[in-house]
């Protein structure tokens, strides 16, 4: 392929570069065409658009490759924890020893929130669902660290970024226990982040927590398998917001917000109520029929890249069996229906045509079950997961020297130019 791509419209002839990166497709470098052809580019869901440069994941869905920094996942997932994916994320290098052990005590030394900011909490009602807790209270973060909102000063976006990693999960475990009714916890420096986390959630009063380094790990790793995924709904949502240089916990706000939808971070959380309304293996067929004849989504399988298996979902199966041995719930009538629909839809033509594959949503809802969770907390824990993809993605966007304020243009269907009419005359 050559180094510039010719586009002829209307007898125009605009020739453009091709940029080439690492590893993946090309990209037409469209930024002048506007200006020379007097046209735009259409493509509404950005289904052939790069909307950025980046060094942080790279994907290849036809191949089911995902990395990070350029490490696989199954390697992160199987040998590093999620502080250290978290420091490879942001800085670009997995860290030294030293490097590591300063880096765990910044976040460490930040899991406190302000006093006053347990207030926010009760001004929500019980029954709340804890991702409207999350989208407010992360949002109101905005207003308490004013000595780090000059987005310019690479000094306060690190300190934004430790303090959002941090603070993530003090906040969604207090958001659980709210809804729960129960006491918030405070984090414990000694305690390892998934530990602390745990922790949070599960302590009560009555009794002392005692760890389970299993379920330790396996909420570790879940972590690690949802900590980014390149330009994704929520990950654009949070470098567009960013673009105009709002305050970075308000950027990470929105990213929370677009990832509550069920055909993003919400698919965990109604892959679950699926699998529970189909309830057992002879009722799969019936429901197949139904996605086949449009009535609803297979929630779980499918993916706007992925074209093949998604590796994180392999490696959340593998930790699905992990937990549920653990908690001694392996025949969990659950898991034998997702192993057997996933079985029947990856057999089925109807599938297998539309490339549809288990995506990393479709085991992660039985495993958090297993874990202690309710379902309306699945999307919380992608959210705390996924807070250093989206702060690595707004500070490398921030960064970027090629970075402009996001505005796209659009095709015009309306009404054509015309005057107004007064309400007598209409
Ligand atoms: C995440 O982008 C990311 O990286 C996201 C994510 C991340 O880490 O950030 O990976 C996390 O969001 C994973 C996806 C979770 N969502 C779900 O599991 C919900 C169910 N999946 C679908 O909503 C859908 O597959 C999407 C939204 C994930 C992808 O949709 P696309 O790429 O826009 O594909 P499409 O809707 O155009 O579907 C192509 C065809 C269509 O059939 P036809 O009209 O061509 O006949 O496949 C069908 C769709 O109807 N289809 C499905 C289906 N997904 C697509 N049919 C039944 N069940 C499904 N799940």
């Amino acid at each position: 392929m050559g180094n510039t791509a010719k586009f002829e419209i209307d007898g125009k002839t605009v020739e453009l570069p091709v940029l080439r990166g690492t590893d993946g497709p090309a990209v037409v470098d469209i930024r002048k065409l506007y200006a020379e052809a007097d046209v735009f580019t259409y493509d509404p869901g950005f289904m052939s658009t790069a909307s950025c440069e980046s060094k942080i994941t790279f994907i290849d869905g036809d191949a089911g490759i995902l990395l990070h920094r350029g490490y696989p996942i199954m390697e992160l997932a199987e040998k590093s924890n999620f502080l250290e994916v978290c420091y490879l994320l942001l800085h670009g290098e997995l860290p030294s020893a030293p490097e590591f052990e300063v880096f765990e005590k910044n976040i460490t030394y930040h899991t406190m929130i302000h006093e006053q900011f347990d207030r926010f909490f009760m001004g929500f009602r019980r029954d709340a669902h804890p991702m409207a807790i999350m989208t407010g209270a992360v949002g109101a973060l905005s207003a308490f660290y004013h000595d780090s909102t000059n987005v310019n000063d690479p000094a306060q976006r690190m300190i934004s970024a430790h303090r959002m990693i941090a603070k993530m999960p003090t906040i969604a475990a207090r958001a659980f226990k709210y809804s729960r009714g129960q006491p918030f916890v405070f984090p414990r420096n000694e305690l390892s982040y998934a530990e602390n986390f745990l922790r949070m959630c599960f302590s009560v009063p009555a009794e002392d927590w005692v760890p389970n380094p299993v379920l330790t790990r396996a909420m570790d790793r879940i972590f690690i398998l949802h900590a980014d995924h390149e330009q994704n709904a929520s990950t654009s949502t949070v470098r567009l917001a960013g673009s105009s240089g709002a305050n970075p916990f308000a950027c990470i706000a929105a990213g929370i917000a677009s990832l509550w939808g069920p055909k993003h971070g919400g698919a965990n959380e109604e892959c679950l109520n699926m699998l529970t309304d189909i309830g057992t293996v002879d009722k799969i067929p019936e429901f197949v029929q139904g996605v086949k004849d449009r009535r609803y989504l297979l929630m779980g399988f499918g993916h706007r890249v992925y074209k093949n298996y998604d590796p994180r979902a392999t490696v959340m199966q593998k930790t699905c069996h992990e937990v549920l041995k653990e908690v001694g719930a392996e025949n969990d009538p659950i898991l034998q229906v997702a192993m057997e629909l996933e079985k029947v839809a990856l057999n089925d033509p109807y599938f297998v045509e539309r490339k549809l594959y288990p995506n990393v949503d479709f085991y992660s809802g039985i495993t958090l079950r297993a874990l202690g969770f309710p379902p309306e907390m699945f999307t919380v824990l992608f959210a705390l997961a996924r807070t250093v993809g989206w702060i690595a993605q707004w500070k490398e966007m921030i960064e970027d020297p090629s970075q402009k304020i996001g505005r796209p243009r659009q095709i015009y269907t309306g009404a054509p130019a015309r005057s107004f009419v007064p309400v007598d005359k209409r």
